[in-house]
């Protein structure tokens, strides 16, 4: 059997929502691995907004993108997530968060409690009713476990009435590796 990550796990349980997804929010393009997955397999008329504060990451996702069929699909927005209302004026189908810093980049770049928390907020506000919002977090470094405290509040004060919010951890692997939570919109 393949090891599931929880980057692995978060693109299977996305997959049937993002077969009739329209709009759709990558808050942290990085290498592009998510946003390649997202313009794969969403419908054609998917539109998807990749952000990212490194335009080097940008340039990364754009490189890999333009070996694939899908670059028009995506627009790649060099700003930070939690400008999110001001890029997109639609309401958002899935988001993806995969927070931390870029993996083989300067460990020094990395998503923080105050932008992420902002964004997700907005995003909250933003997503249809049945969207999806995964986010995987990174508590092995100091930004990260102060990113994970805040994302851990604002997650279980969700309101059971209009949200469903679900986690996915490996249980035997070190209590740093990374946790991905699952928030669905069950009702506006
Ligand atoms: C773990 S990596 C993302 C991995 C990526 N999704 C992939 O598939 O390769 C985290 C990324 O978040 C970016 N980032 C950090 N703070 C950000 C912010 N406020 N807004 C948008 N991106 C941010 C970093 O530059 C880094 O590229």
């Amino acid at each position: 059997m393949q090891t599931m990550n929880v980057v692995k796990v978060a693109h299977k349980l996305l997959l049937d929502k993002l077969k009739v997804s329209n709009c759709i929010f990558d808050a942290t393009a990085g290498n592009g691995n998510d946003t390649i997955f997202l313009a794969e397999n969403s419908p054609d008329k998917a539109k998807i907004y990749a952000f990212d504060i490194q335009q080097s990451a940008l340039d990364a996702t754009k490189l890999k993108l333009q070996e694939t069929a899908f670059l028009e699909k995506v627009s790649l927005i060099l700003a930070s997530h939690d400008k999110v209302d001001e890029y997109i004026k639609a309401n958002i189908d899935i988001a993806m968060f995969n927070l931390g810093y870029l993996p083989g980049g300067d460990h020094t770049i990395t998503t923080v409690a105050e932008t992420t928390i902002a964004a997700l907020e907005k995003t909250i506000t933003l997503l249809n009713v049945n969207g999806i919002i995964a986010i995987t977090a990174y508590t092995g470094h100091d930004a990260g476990a102060i990113e994970y405290s805040q994302l851990v509040m604002l997650l279980m004060n969700l309101p059971v009435r209009n949200f469903t919010v679900g986690c996915y951890s490996m249980m035997n692997h070190a209590k740093t590796s990374p946790v991905l939570y699952l928030v669905e919109k069950v009702r506006s």
